[in-house]
C-alpha cells in the first residue's frame, strides 16, 4: 500500500519507520516539496521512500497520516486539498497543544479529530497514536503489552488501523466515534503532563481487569 504522512516531525518519522517496516511504500511531506528533514530521511530510509509536499502526499497515499503541530492541523490539510482524502482512511495522530504550562486549545464538546472529520467529511478518520510517545509506537520496550486508543466512526478504517496497532506491538481500545477524539486528547495531555512532572517519557497506558 502507498501511505502519506504529513508531518516532518519526530511523530511523521516514526510511523513512516512503522509503515516501511511494514512493507508499505511512504511519502513524507512538508509544506514544501523539498523540506530538508523529509530529504534527509528519504536518503536513510532506503527506496520505499520519497518526499513531497502535503498535497503530493495527500494524492499519493491510499492511507494517509496526520502528523502535523496541532493547532495548524486544518491549515495543513487545506493546503493538502481536502478532496484528496475522499474515501480514504485518515490516522489522525495530532494533538491541538498550546501555551505554557501546555494545555488543550479544543475542549468541552468538540475535539481536533472532530474538527478533522468535518473538513474531510468524504475521509474515514481515525483518531489514534496521539496518547502514546512517539519513541513507542513501534516495537515499544515496555513491562507489558501496552493498549492504543483509536477513535472514529467508521469500522472498517478501524480495523485497518487496529491491525497496524497490533503488527507494531499494541492492543487496542475502541472508545467509539470520532466524538471520543475529545478523551483521547484528554487522555494524550494527562500524558503528556506526567511526563515533564516525572520525567516518564517511556510509559503508555494499558486498560487491565
Ligand atoms: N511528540 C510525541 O511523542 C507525540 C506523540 C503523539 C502525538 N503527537 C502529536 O503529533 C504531532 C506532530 O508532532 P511533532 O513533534 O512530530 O511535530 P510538530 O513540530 O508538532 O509539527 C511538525 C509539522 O507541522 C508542520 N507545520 C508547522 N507549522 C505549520 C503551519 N503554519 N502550517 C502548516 N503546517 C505547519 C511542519 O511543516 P514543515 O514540515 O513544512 O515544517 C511539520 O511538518 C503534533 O500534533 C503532536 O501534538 C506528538
Amino acid at each position: 500500500m502507498k501511505v502519506g504522512v504529513l508531518g516532518t516531525g519526530e511523530v511523521g518519522k516514526a510511523l513512516a519507520d512503522g509503515m516501511l517496516l511494514l512493507g508499505h511504500a511512504v511519502m513524507l511531506a512538508g509544506r514544501s516539496a523539498d523540506n530538508p528533514a523529509a530529504a534527509a530521511w528519504v536518503k536513510e530510509a532506503g527506496p520505499l521512500a520519497s518526499h513531497g509536499s502535503f498535497a503530493d502526499a495527500a494524492r499519493y497515499g491510499e492511507m494517509l497520516v496526520l502528523a502535523t503541530q496541532g493547532t495548524v492541523a486544518e491549515a495543513a490539510l487545506t493546503m493538502a486539498g481536502p478532496g484528496n482524502f475522499a474515501g480514504k482512511v485518515l490516522i489522525d495522530v495530532s494533538n491541538a497543544i498550546e501555551g505554557s504550562p501546555p494545555a488543550l486549545a479544543i475542549v468541552g464538546r468538540d475535539s481536533l479529530g472532530e474538527r478533522v472529520q468535518r473538513l474531510l467529511p468524504e475521509a474515514n478518520v481515525v483518531k489514534a497514536f496521539n496518547t502514546a510517545n512517539h519513541q513507542l509506537f513501534v516495537h515499544p520496550k515496555l513491562s507489558a503489552r501496552p493498549d492504543m486508543f483509536i477513535a472514529g466512526n467508521d469500522d472498517g478504517a478501524k480495523a485497518e488501523v487496529g491491525k497496524i496497532c497490533e503488527a507494531w506491538g499494541w492492543g487496542v481500545v475502541d472508545p467509539g466515534g470520532i466524538e471520543s477524539a475529545r478523551y483521547c486528547e484528554a487522555i494524550a495531555m494527562a500524558r503528556i503532563i506526567n511526563a515533564f512532572r516525572n520525567n516518564a517519557w517511556s510509559v503508555a497506558f494499558k486498560l487491565v481487569s
